[in-house]
């Protein structure tokens, strides 16, 4: 906005800074207001301070131009002001664009916390001689459940609800552990085996702090001639004391699985308290890590394998529990809700 010069020094040194408004961010328009308009340190309040040396003639002619610049400068603020609300926070290329601004930090993405704790876990078990297998997440139910000796029925399914996509003899199933997959390598070709299996499983679970309907699973088989309890306990022990510190306290409580026998769960020291006990851990000092037990000689015997020749151990291992006690996640659904803003936190680009 240009406005005509009046002749008197005391406005017409203010009509550049009128004319730089239509220039100025939307920090600078509110100083700017102040500088000019402001009722006591004001550039133009200052100005009109001279009014009173002026003859009456003069005072009238000068308070009247003082006006006409005061009503101009509030108008082109006000203009100014309209055109800096309907602008997008994305400046035009070529008008408002400031190539001074620091650059944006770009995404450049992170492991998943769930597959760091599986290329952890199966970094540790190639050490030890295991090789990675995989199978079908939509697995028929006699490998989910039949071949391991689930006898029809029984409650142990209670806690392997899931969605049948066929009907039928031998249906499809959503598979509800990695388990399916030890007799698919079993029968895939003659013992010894020593597997470590990663996948995705499905269980009719609430979504809740520690569950998930649709979860990380990492099965562990091993399958050789004189292979016994004591290796099971060596090896988890050793797997246990990789993954967490070389100090960690273990312990094994006896389990139920129909495909092991005996059964276990490996419990290690709560990693946030160290045995005292806390919330994450509900008080004990120890938390739950995997089950585990001698495979049972039925689960040979439906794949082939002479148990009486060979012997064997297997575990399950949820992931998703592991990475929260690894990276202090409170809430599962962070893991299987898709928040970005959680890889970013992993990926250091944000505070944890
Ligand atoms: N499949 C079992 C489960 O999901 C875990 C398990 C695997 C237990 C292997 C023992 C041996 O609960």
């Amino acid at each position: 906005m240009s406005f005509p010069a009046t002749g008197y020094p005391q406005l017409d040194v203010l009509l550049p800074r009128l004319e730089a408004i239509a220039a100025l961010d939307a920090k600078g328009l509110q100083g700017e207001r102040i500088a000019v308009l402001g009722r006591k340190q004001g550039a133009l309040t200052f100005a009109l301070r001279s009014l009173p040396t002026f003859t009456p003639d003069e005072r009238k002619r000068f308070g009247a131009l003082a006006n006409r610049l005061k009503e101009a400068f509030e108008a082109a603020f006000a203009a100014r002001e309209a055109e800096l609300a309907g602008s997008t926070d994305v400046p035009a290329a070529g008008g408002g664009l400031d190539l001074s601004m620091p650059g944006r930090g770009r995404w450049i993405g992170a492991l998943h916390p769930v597959t760091r704790v599986i290329d952890e876990i199966v970094a540790i078990f190639r050490e030890l001689g295991f090789v990675v297998a995989v199978g079908p997440e939509a697995e028929t139910e006699w490998l989910n459940f039949g071949a391991l000796n689930f006898p029809p029925d029984h409650p142990a399914m209670d806690m392997h609800d899931t969605l049948y996509l066929t009907e039928g003899g031998n249906r499809i199933l959503l598979r509800t552990h990695t388990s399916p997959v030890q007799i698919r390598v079993m029968q895939a070709g003659p013992p010894p085996y020593r597997v470590v299996i990663p996948g995705m499983v499905y269980r009719n679970d609430p979504w809740d702090a520690s569950h998930a309907p649709a979860f990380a699973q990492i099965e562990g088989l091993a399958i050789d001639e004189g292979i016994g309890f004591v290796d099971l306990k060596a090896t988890l022990t050793h797997f246990a004391r990789r993954f967490f510190a070389p100090d960690t306290k273990v312990r094994f409580r006896p389990s139920y699985f129909p495909f092991t026998e005996p059964s276990a769960e490996l419990d290690v020291e709560c990693q946030i308290c160290h045995g005292s006990g806390c919330p994450a851990c509900k008080h004990t000092g120890w938390m739950e890590l995997l089950g585990c037990g001698m495979v049972h000689p039925k689960v040979l015997e439906h794949c082939g394998v002479d148990a009486e020749r060979y012997t064997g151990w297997a575990f399950g291992l949820g992931p998703g529990r592991t990475a929260q006690q690894r990276f202090d996640i409170p809430d599962i659904r962070l893991e299987y809700g898709g928040d970005m803003r959680l890889l970013r936190q992993l990926a250091g680009q944000e505070p944890l």
